[in-house]
């Protein structure tokens, strides 16, 4: 299995404890690939990680893994559908990915006042700059048209997408936050697995 963008290593963990056969992870920053080591060798485990961002070429190998994953990570791409094709390409045939991310509704709607309102254009994909650790990273909104067009574009069949706010984030909101408000009338994030034809 490879994670794409695996953070703190805390999912490599999970699979690790069962007892996957092979793990592999990589992330653009090198804080986090420091972290990940850390905090496997501390579990006992180890995987093969590999600092780069996902949309170069990075020495993985092609027709290899059964399973790529991203959680929180694939919306942070340049370049969908080069990075979808390099998933592919990493993926056996019949190989699955599967990943989550920001459901694009969530960023257009806000709560106030016991009313939802749009603040922001679902059809606008425009780039904008976001801070994340020590650097700023451009960011677009994309539509989950954009995400399902890229998919099919790499060679990849969707077998299931779900739409949802996760439990865990519901529950350590306030249940009259407006967060949790709009959570439960939307979905914040949305996961898609889809096969490598
Ligand atoms: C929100 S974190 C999620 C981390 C992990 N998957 C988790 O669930 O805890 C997003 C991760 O994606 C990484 N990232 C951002 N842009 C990236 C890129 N272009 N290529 C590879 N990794 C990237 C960040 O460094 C960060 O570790």
């Amino acid at each position: 299995m490879l994670e794409i963008g695996c953070g703190s290593g805390h999912s490599l963990q999970y699979l690790g404890e069962c007892k996957v056969s092979e793990l592999w992870g990589t992330d653009i920053s090198e804080k986090q690939i420091e972290k990940t080591t850390q905090h496997l060798t501390s579990c006992g485990l180890s995987a093969k990680l590999i600092c780069s961002p996902m949309e170069e070429e990075c020495g993985i190998p092609e027709d290899y893994f059964d399973f790529v994953y991203s959680i929180y990570a694939i919306g942070w791409t340049t370049d969908l559908e080069g990075t979808f094709c390099r998933i592919a390409s990493y993926l056996k045939k019949d190989g699955v990915f599967i990943f989550s991310w920001s459901h694009p509704i969530h960023k257009c709607v806000v709560a106030e006042n016991n009313m939802l309102t749009f603040k922001k254009c679902y059809f606008d994909e425009s780039w904008y700059s976001v801070s994340l650790g020590e650097g700023t990273l451009a960011l677009s909104d994309r539509k989950l048209s954009t995400y399902v067009n890229a998919l099919a574009k790499a060679g990849f069949v969707v077998e299931q997408m779900i739409e949802q706010s996760d439990d865990e984030i519901m529950q350590s909101w306030d249940d009259n936050s407006e967060f949790a408000k709009k959570a439960k009338m939307l979905p914040v994030t949305f996961v898609v697995k889809a096969r490598k034809l």
